[in-house]
């Protein structure tokens, strides 16, 4: 499988539940490699155009207000097929519907405040993670 990277975002209710290194642990445990980290708070227009392929659904204003209302931990996740194996390791949107041992299972309350969020395709990822780093931030192979 090929060597991929893709975007993962540990949500405010996480990084406040002091959840960070716990969730990292997970995808490191994985195989897959942090090859880009910050703590980050997002202003409105960040979070608004982070989502904007969202902007049309009706739960937009409170997945904004939620990604707004604490800082966040972003980083690039590196490894054989990163961007399926962190969805995996994350398990379903709505943590009721997650599967046990996922970080939504263990960590996540709701579907709204639901812990991480990972990059859906290789191609989405490219552009998450040039959203937040310059390549210059990546320490890849
Ligand atoms: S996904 O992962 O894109 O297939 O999930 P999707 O259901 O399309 O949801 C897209 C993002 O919106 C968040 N979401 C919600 N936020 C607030 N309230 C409600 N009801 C809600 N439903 C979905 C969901 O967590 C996804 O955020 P990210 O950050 O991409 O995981």
């Amino acid at each position: 499988m090929a060597i991929e990277r893709t975007l993962s975002i540990v949500k405010p209710d996480a990084v406040a539940k002091n959840v960070v290194g716990k969730i990292v642990d997970r995808f490191e445990s994985a195989g897959l490699k942090v090859v880009a980290a910050k703590m980050k708070q997002l202003s409105r227009a960040e979070a608004e155009g982070f989502y904007a392929v969202h902007a049309a659904r009706p739960f937009f204003k409170d997945l904004v207000d939620f990604m707004v209302s604490g800082p966040v931990f972003v980083q690039v996740l590196e490894g054989e097929g990163a961007v399926l194996k962190n969805r995996d390791l994350m398990g379903a949107t709505d943590p009721k519907k997650a599967d046990k041992g996922t970080i939504r299972a263990d960590f996540a309350e709701s579907i709204d405040a639901n812990a991480v969020h990972g990059s859906d395709s290789a191609e989405n990822a490219a552009i998450e993670i040039a959203y937040f780093f310059p390549a210059s931030e990546v320490y890849g192979r």
